[in-house]
């Protein structure tokens, strides 16, 4: 079958170059022309792991190409997939459409026969019907489908996600366009991936309650980590205890400085944006976004009370900058939030990160980057595990204790056991851990 991918951003570039594998014939389209040209070059724009030979091969064996023409794509596309950016809008937290209303027009202005095109952006509930009424506009006398296709990637495992996914969701009432989404998406369901056909709208409302949950299980847990830390007891137990209940389940468990990337906190937002708009308030997310929002704001105190009260003068190695491990994504990392309140406060700030140190310097243009962890812990005060990159979770301790002024860790993502540090001699603090 053939398609094409509008928006060569995360979603967009890991969909296409998937589908492609599947066997389909794909064609990714962006306006950015120097996006395109590197990628026509073999060159990924984002670091994602396993990308890059993907797309080697299958554009090596014609399934792939790139363009900056739509019209060299649309035309003779069994789908047309919908994968550009969706950012918070400023000032009120809505998700922005203007790039999803642009690129549905010029879409429609080049379908000339049944096409079935699919939202993979993530859009608020009722979009997809406004791109059915933008093309019907358009082209009225045309016979078209608007689809629902969620993405659940996450960054770093996106590959993986697509190929063998959970569940893959479509939301379309013309069974017209479910026999289409079904035969591009037949290699799973080979593999027995449940495929959940539903209506446009429960769809859509599907991929903004799923993120929004696992929010809500981070920022339980992370809560949890508090009272854990105030009674004495050990929230890696707890998640245990409770993630055994199959009801509860063990994923998305873990305490840490708070979420961040590109998804969980705009999604959430936007969904309380939605909800507001109806009149339906969301407690719960609301209390999830609070929750989130006063962690991060936190962090640099957990520093300060490791250094006697006050930063100033003091010396920070900070081993992580990106919201997670195997990205170079820096949306929304706690970075952001933890590094200038040191900053402000008079500290140095040395850090160091494997993939996120290009996109960091123009956010974070304060510190010094340090090509790794012993050359970011050279001479500093106290040593913060921000993100739990493998390279940060095998550390040569004696070696680090000679490179501090003081031994103290404070590791924010539970990568080392609390008895083994004391052992060598570290004030060390953890999340929600005796
Ligand atoms: C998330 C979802 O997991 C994907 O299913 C979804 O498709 C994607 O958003 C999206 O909407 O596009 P992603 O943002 O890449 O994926 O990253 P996650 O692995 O979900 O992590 C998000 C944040 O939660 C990170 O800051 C991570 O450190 C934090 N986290 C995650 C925790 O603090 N504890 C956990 O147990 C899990």
């Amino acid at each position: 079958m053939r398609i094409t991918m509008v928006g060569t951003g995360y979603v967009g570039l890991v969909s296409g170059a998937c589908f492609s594998e599947f066997g389909h014939d794909v064609i990714c389209v962006d306006k950015d022309a120097s996006k395109i040209a590197r990628l026509e070059n073999g060159e990924i724009p984002i670091f994602e792991p396993g990308l890059d030979a993907l797309v080697e091969s299958n554009a090596k064996a014609g399934r792939l190409s790139f363009t900056t023409d739509l019209a060299e794509a649309v035309p003779g596309s069994d789908a047309v997939f919908i994968a550009v950016g969706t950012p918070s809008r400023r000032g009120d937290g809505h998700a922005d459409l203007q790039y999803v209303y642009a690129a549905a027009k010029e879409i429609g202005t080049l379908l000339e026969d049944y096409t079935v095109i699919v939202n993979k952006s993530t859009v608020p509930v009722g979009t997809g019907g406004e791109v059915e009424a933008i093309i019907r506009d358009v082209k009225p006398a045309l016979e078209f489908d608007v689809a629902s296709n969620p993405e659940f990637l996450r960054e770093g495992s996106a590959i993986e996600d697509f190929m063998r996914p959970d569940r893959v969701v479509v939301g379309t009432s013309s069974e017209r366009a479910r026999d289409v989404l079904r035969r591009l998406y037949r290699p799973l369901s080979l593999r027995e991936t449940p495929i959940l056909f539903t209506e446009r709208t429960t769809s859509e409302l599907i991929k903004y309650a799923a993120n929004s949950f696992l929010a809500t299980k981070i920022s339980f847990i992370n809560e949890m980590a508090d009272l854990c830390e105030a009674v004495g007891a050990n929230v890696q137990e707890v998640a245990k205890g409770i993630g055994l209940d199959g009801r509860i389940g063990s994923k998305f468990l873990h305490a840490g400085p708070g979420y961040g990337g590109s998804c969980f906190p705009k999604d959430t937002l936007a969904l309380l944006k939605t909800a507001e708009d109806t009149g339906m308030p969301l407690r719960i997310v609301n209390a999830v976004v609070d929750v989130n929002k006063m962690r991060k704001e936190a962090l640099a105190d957990r520093v300060k009370s490791m250094l006697d009260g006050s930063v100033s003068g003091k010396t920070v190695a900070v081993l992580g900058l990106t919201f997670k491990p195997n990205t170079d994504d820096m949306r929304d990392s706690p970075a952001l939030d933890l590094i200038p309140a040191l900053v402000n406060e008079g500290a140095t700030v040395r850090a160091c990160d494997p993939e996120g140190v290009e996109q960091a310097r123009p956010m974070l243009p304060e510190i010094t980057y340090c090509d790794d962890a012993y050359e970011a812990i050279d001479g500093a005060d106290i040593v913060v595990l921000l993100t739990e990159w493998n390279a940060f979770r095998a550390l040569d301790i004696p070696r680090i204790k000679s490179l501090l002024t003081a031994p103290k860790m404070l590791d924010l993502r539970n990568v080392y056991r609390a008895d083994e540090m004391r052992d060598a001699g570290f004030t060390y603090q953890s999340i929600g851990r005796p």
